[in-house]
């Protein structure tokens, strides 16, 4: 049985602008061991910025994020890739032209890379953690349901497949924070059902800390424990579903959204 925790990760009076455009003002939420998290808001909110900065791809001119009690002006995409923060992405980011298997091995890549001196010096256990890898990516393979297609290019396989993917490419990094950025957009839904069920997996099964940017209020409601909401770049409420969905400026916020 899941438990939720201590803060693992907070987030301190984060500032962010580009130029002009405030993307985030002085915000401030934190993030429970083991809990799923979402981060909601209309288009343009801030939202895919937040976990930018989490992950240290943007760098905020205020703020400080803290990882497990440690202290960050900015976060270093290295630093989070091995404090165990994996991530998904709005846009798919993965490899159209090689297999399933592959694109989700490259989520392997780091913990290879930790040993090629070994593997240089060494060929035995180099190849004994070549198969090691091998075999966590099929046990992935096997969780996300997805054996049928393994060797499958993965642009040819239809959209809510290639998400599946993108998450098990994040699974691979055996993480112990996933941030997933609209992992059901452009779904129909049964996908937004299996997709559903697979966050709610990962997070009982193996006790993943999940923070989730998603659109469909019903996901919302239905996987997280707690919710955060910006609107233009600032924070109008955090709480349980129920708190958020009946906060009066957050119903503002959204009835003068375009959706
Ligand atoms: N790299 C960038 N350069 C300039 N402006 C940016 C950049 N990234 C984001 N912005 C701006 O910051 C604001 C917040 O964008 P962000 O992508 O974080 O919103 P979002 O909540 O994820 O929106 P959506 O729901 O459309 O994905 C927007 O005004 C956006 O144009
Ligand atoms: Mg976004």
């Amino acid at each position: 049985m899941r438990e939720i925790g201590d803060v693992i990760l907070d987030l301190r009076s984060v500032s962010l602008a580009f130029g002009g455009v405030k993307a985030l003002t002085d915000i401030s939420f934190d993030v429970r061991e083991h809990e799923i998290r979402a981060i909601i808001g209309p288009n343009g909110a801030g939202k895919s910025s937040m976990l930018n900065v989490i992950n240290g791809v943007y760098r905020p001119q205020e703020g400080e994020v803290i990882l497990r009690g440690e202290h960050f002006r900015r976060m270093d995409p290295y630093r989070v890739a091995r404090a165990g923060i994996a991530r998904t992405f709005q846009s798919l980011a993965l490899f159209k032209g090689m297999s399933v298997i592959d694109n989700i091995m490259t989520g392997r890549n780091l913990k290879m890379k930790a040993n090629l001196f070994q593997q240089a010096v060494w060929w035995g256990p180099a190849q004994r953690e070549e198969l090691a890898h091998r075999a966590k990516v099929e046990e992935i393979i096997d969780f996300l349901e997805i054996q049928h297609i393994r060797k499958t290019p993965v642009g040819r396989l239809p959209y809510g497949l290639q998400k599946r993917v993108d998450l098990g490419r994040a699974l691979a990094m055996e993480p112990q924070i996933l941030l997933l950025d609209e992992p059901m957009a452009g779904m129909n839904v049964e996908e937004k059902q299996d997709m559903s069920r697979f966050i709610l997996d990962v997070n009982d099964q193996f006790g993943t800390t999940i923070v989730l940017i998603e659109h469909d209020m019903g996901v919302v409601m239905d996987l997280s424990d707690r919710v955060v909401v910006l609107d233009y770049g600032r924070k109008i409420g955090d709480g349980s579903p129920d708190e958020v969905r009946t906060n009066p400026e957050v119903i503002k916020a959204y009835l003068g959204a375009s959706h």
